[in-house]
């Protein structure tokens, strides 16, 4: 089976994005990273896949104003450019319209930093803290056009200790996140056909 053509989309440093590449490198994964995309044209990410000899490439959404779906539009032209067969969202921070996420059904993914369906958007951490959460984690999910809110592909819960703030969660959480995003990938490019 040839290996699945993959495209990470980016907008900040990218510690996940480097796991995946990690991943990749073993000859039995069933996908390579061939592309890391990003909306921001300094986010610290890009550098670091440039550094992994990976192709890199900028479509700044400031351009598109309002227009959120001509902003897809460039977006999936660059994919479709690079012949790329899954997406991985790792902190891309734009919401992407129904038009994208239903050309990449089944092939767009997103790691999420709770336990979906809890705590859903931005600042989970401090959210889990604040309501007394014993157990918080990460998960990865098939994007639909509801925010946060597709089929899981794969979980992993964390303790939540009595001393913890939202850094010391945070990154203990990370690094789940980087455990269990190169598995859901490996098991999402099993999935598909061709
Ligand atoms: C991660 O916590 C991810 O779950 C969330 O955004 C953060 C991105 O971090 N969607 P990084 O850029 O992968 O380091």
């Amino acid at each position: 089976m040839s290996r699945k053509r993959v495209a990470i989309l980016i907008s900040g440093r990218g510690s996940n994005m480097a796991a995946l590449i990690e991943a990749a490198k073993a000859p039995d994964y069933p996908a390579e990273i061939v592309l890391v995309l990003s909306n921001i044209a300094d986010a610290g990410g890009l550098a670091r896949a440039r550094e992994a000899g990976i192709a890199t490439e900028v479509v700044e959404h400031k351009p598109f104003g309002k227009d959120r779906e001509a902003f897809d539009r460039a977006v999936h032209a660059v994919l479709e450019k690079h012949r790329i067969e899954i997406v991985c969202l790792a902190g891309f921070l734009r919401l992407l319209t129904p038009w994208f996420v239903e050309r990449w059904s089944g092939r767009l993914i997103n790691i999420h930093p709770s336990l979906l369906p809890a705590f859903k958007g931005l600042d989970t951490h401090a959210r889990a803290l604040a309501a007394g959460a014993k157990q918080h984690g990460a998960t990865v999910h098939h994007v639909v056009p509801e925010l946060d809110s597709g089929p899981v592909i794969a979980q992993e819960s964390v303790a939540v200790r009595p001393d913890d703030t939202a850094e010391t969660l945070a990154a203990r959480v990370l690094a789940v996140e980087h455990r269990i995003y190169p598995l859901a990938l490996r098991r999402v490019a099993e999935s598909i056909a061709t």
